[in-house]
């Protein structure tokens, strides 16, 4: 792999596959919001992610139309314009779509009506971002990890996907155990166990169907990585302004931890050798390349000594790259919202540092919050409160993000930070 590393910024940048986004649209100028020549995007999915995306759009006098299925999302609160529909009802996409009319289709979330994207990009309506192939592939398991393992050969977990209890069996027996299922359809550990013997099989099998986004899906049955750490290699596909040609840049690695399916802390850099960092630069580039399209892909890794599997990627910014609003010159948002504009990136780190997830802690609808001030009482940390309008026990509210001399102070500092607020019912 051919490469550049720049040891001031500590960024990475290589020549991005040289396929048909070269003709991707880039706007030659920027209009205003509200005027008939606004730049429009449309977001797909208004929640925390999309309300930074949303910021980031805005700061570059970008018109930005945020939707979401509930009134009241974080992002709505920051668009110019919001929409509620059923944004799985290819119908509903397509007429909102041909009403505003956006240069851009931003997806933020998995459950869409991707096939009608697929066709709007065909009709040459919008550009979807960063390709309405790589949202169809990414929402289904069975999509990106063939595309991963079977045609580009990237190393993976085993696994076998199957559609009944039998096939669930048979394939968990040839896999051995430990292995973790997971519906084909569903995110943030949604129907998702670890079968430890065959005695879990059953109660795993009923768990993934109840879990599943779709009734009678497949599963996946992946062998169980024991790994020594797991990153997010956040990968930008950009435009390089000095050869006008696609090139892709590498954040610096975020490690993270996961309880019950999502993410409670993530920290930036994670100490990587030389080797496994390679490696995962070039797993990165394989599965972002071959997506194709422009933007913030954040591609998941396993990482055990200098081996590094692939586990899946989000072809948008992602949730444990929260971290960089605090640790990088420009926050994954941000480079989200230029890599898309054909704007010039840069992935420096300014700092290492960490965020911890404040969770709601309760069920109740308009909530207050509590432990502000000794929360940024601490040094060096920001609080982003996303503003949702419902509160459930385990869903995320906001984010503590700090920056320290290393990794291990900015976790403690973000992780007493977001304990010190409370949500109150
Ligand atoms: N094969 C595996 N071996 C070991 N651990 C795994 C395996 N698959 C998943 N995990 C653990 O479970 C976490 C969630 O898995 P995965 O990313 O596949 O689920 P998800 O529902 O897509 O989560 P999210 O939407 O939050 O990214 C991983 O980050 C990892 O910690
Ligand atoms: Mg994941």
């Amino acid at each position: 792999m051919s490469g550049v590393f720049d040891t001031v910024s500590g960024s990475y940048m290589e020549p991005g596959a040289q396929t048909e986004e070269s003709q991707l649209f880039i706007p030659e100028k920027i209009g205003t919001p509200l005027a008939p020549n606004a730049t429009k995007v449309m977001i797909l999915g208004s929640g925390e992610l999309g309300k930074e995306v949303t910021i980031a759009f805005q700061r570059l006098g970008v018109e930005v139309h945020a939707v979401d299925r509930y009134d009241n999302a974080p992002a709505h609160q920051v668009a110019h314009f919001s929409y509620v529909i059923d944004m799985t009802d290819a119908a509903a996409v397509r007429e909102l779509v041909t009403t505003v009319k956006p240069d851009f289709i931003i997806p933020e979330i998995e459950a869409l009506a991707t096939d009608e994207l697929v066709r709007i990009e065909q009709e040459g309506l919008a550009t979807v971002v960063p390709t309405a192939r790589a949202t169809q592939l990414t929402m289904n398991r069975e999509g990106i990890r063939r595309l991963a393992s079977e045609e580009l050969g990237l190393p993976t977990s085993g696994y076998e996907f199957c559609s009944t209890f039998e096939e669930f069996t048979a394939a968990a027996e040839r896999l051995g155990y430990p292995n973790v299922v997971k519906p084909v359809m569903s995110s943030s550990g949604k129907g998702q166990s670890v079968v430890r013997s065959a005695e879990d099989l059953e109660s795993a099998w009923e768990y993934a169907m109840s879990g599943a986004r779709v009734a009678n899906q497949r599963v996946i049955v992946e062998q169980f990585v024991e790994f020594d750490y797991e990153i997010t290699l956040l990968t930008v596909r950009g435009i390089d302004p000095a050869t006008g040609k696609p090139a892709t840049w590498f954040c610096e690695p975020i490690g993270h931890r996961q309880q019950d399916g999502d993410y409670v802390e993530s920290w930036q850099p994670m100490e990587m050798t030389a080797p496994a960092l390679e490696n995962a630069r070039s797993v990165a580039a394989r599965i972002t390349n071959a997506l194709g399209g422009r933007g913030v892909f954040g591609v998941e890794l396993f990482v055990s000594g200098d081996d590094v599997y692939f586990s899946e990627v989000s072809p948008r910014p992602h949730d444990t790259g929260l971290v960089t609003l605090a640790t990088q010159r420009f926050s994954e948002f941000e480079l989200h919202a230029k890599a898309v504009l054909g704007l010039p990136v840069d992935v420096t780190l300014t700092s290492p540092g960490a965020s911890a997830v404040i969770y709601g802690g309760v069920e109740s609808t308009g909530v207050s919050y509590a432990g502000l001030a000794e929360a940024l009482a601490v040094a060096e940390t920001d609080v982003r409160l996303f503003g949702k309008p419902e509160a459930f026990t385990k869903r995320r509210m906001g984010v503590a993000v700090s920056t320290a001399e290393d990794t291990a102070s900015a976790r403690d500092r973000a992780t007493l930070a977001a304990a010190a607020v409370t949500v109150h019912g």
